[in-house]
């Protein structure tokens, strides 16, 4: 399978510099003899009894339900839903998923109540450390509507618990209610987890061919001359931009179904990057809806940022534009407009001095999502690298957690 190419414009001349230094960070990687690393490797290593668990349990799970509702947050449900909706939604026939417990809005899971009561529901809860609040509370509230419409046996059949092998609350209470369960190995973070059962299980259930999936990331695991080539100049870029005094990294798509990729780019980056008064701040924006509130901004305000394009090269559906929008446009395929789009913004901000590294996706595939996450997942833990911090940890997030439970009077 063709792999990601990137392009550069205005980038730093002296990019390559710390290339010996990234090549040393990946191989070191690759030894996995760090806390949190289990997931370089994981592509290749995945047993193949949890290959096909996944596969048995959703189809049991399939035959009960035409809706899956994933409870879970940051990295316990982007992958799902960012897969999901770049490859246009649930396979037809194939339950539709329902997203819970990645907010505390009572406004919004009030609104689930519904959906449980008219339909055959089943419901997914990821999380590794098993107590995360939001998870916790939508979990309880669901399986409340649940026990009132199945009663308590046939709920606890209907429910698959993903989380860590051995503590946790919700371990616990998979062990003691009899649930369906999975393992986050221990030693993958949340958002390092995209090819562990937390975000495959659910694919599987909506009918995402989970093994081509992480075949794209198989490829792009083992490749080491790509990596060399190729795929360490986009980390190397980031580095140097960061370097230059850029403070910011907008990643831009073309495509709507692309919004989530964006925001699984925000959380990886972000809570990997952001640390010791380092980091890039990440941002996303949708193209062409945002460049009608955004592209002044780029165009001529604070060169703080630079950008970077997810730009998919060939979809599988498109339209062809009648004759009734004029004769300058008539004919033409609205995907190819849209691709003219790229190049005509791409030119227009390179014109403004705007550094731009444009990531050529090939199609819009289980394997190509495979292979961009994986890309992304081991871009964003070198860039960490090169920065000097540590990817893998998140020490800043216990302050906001512990001030809202104080709140609680936990
Ligand atoms: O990347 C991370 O570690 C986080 O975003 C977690 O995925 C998120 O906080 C959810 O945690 P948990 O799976 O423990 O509920």
């Amino acid at each position: 399978m063709k792999k990601l190419s990137i392009d550069l414009s205005n980038a730093p001349a002296d990019i390559c510099k710390e290339y010996d230094k990234a090549l040393a960070i990946m191989a070191e990687l690759r030894e996995d003899k760090e806390d949190y690393t289990g997931w370089v490797n994981w592509p290749a290593t995945i047993p193949e009894e949890w290959m096909s668990k996944m596969e048995s349990v959703a189809e049991v799970v399939r035959s009960k339900c035409d809706k899956l509702i994933v409870i879970g947050i940051g990295g316990s449900y982007l992958g799902t839903a960012a897969v999901i909706e770049a490859l246009g939604g649930s396979k037809p026939g194939y339950p539709e998923v329902v997203y819970a417990g990645n907010n505390m809005s009572g406004y919004y899971l009030a609104g689930l109540e519904k959906v449980v009561k008219d339909n055959e529901t089943c419901v997914c809860v990821v999380s590794k450390s098993g107590g995360t609040m939001e998870s916790r509370l939508a979990f309880s509230v669901i399986k409340g509507w649940m026990y009132e419409k199945y009663g308590r046996e046939e709920t606890a059949r209907r429910i698959v618990a993903i989380t860590d092998p051995h503590k946790g609350i919700l371990r616990e209470e998979a062990n003691a209610e009899g649930y369906e369960t999975f393992e986050i190995p221990s030693n993958i973070g949340g958002r390092y987890s995209a090819f562990t059962p937390g975000i495959m299980f659910p694919l599987a259930v909506a009918g995402v061919d989970i093994r081509a999936f992480v075949g794209g990331a198989l490829e792009m695991s083992k490749d080491e001359e790509y990596w060399k080539e190729e795929g360490v100049k986009y980390a190397l870029t980031r580095h140097a931009l960061n370097e230059a005094g850029k403070d910011i990294e907008v990643v831009e798509y073309y495509d709507p179904s692309l919004r989530l990729i964006g925001e699984w780019c925000k959380q990886l980056f972000g809570e990997s990057e952001g640390k010791e008064g380092r980091g890039l701040f990440p941002a996303s924006l949708t193209f062409s809806t945002d460049l009608h509130s955004m592209g002044q901004f780029l165009q001529e305000g604070h060169q703080i940022f630079f950008e970077t394009v997810i730009n998919i090269l060939n979809r599988d559906k498109d339209v062809t534009v009648p004759e009734s929008a004029g004769a300058d446009l008539a004919g033409r395929s609205l995907n190819d407009i849209n691709l003219m789009a790229v190049k005509g913004v791409m030119a227009a901000h390179r014109k403004a001095d705007i550094p731009i590294v444009r990531i050529d996706v090939e199609d819009v595939t289980e394997a190509s999502l495979g292979q961009l996450l994986y890309f992304l997942m081991m871009t964003s833990a070198v860039t960490g690298k090169l920065m000097g911090i540590d990817p893998f940890n998140q020490p800043g997030v216990e302050d906001y957690k512990q001030e809202i439970r104080n709140l609680l009077g936990q």
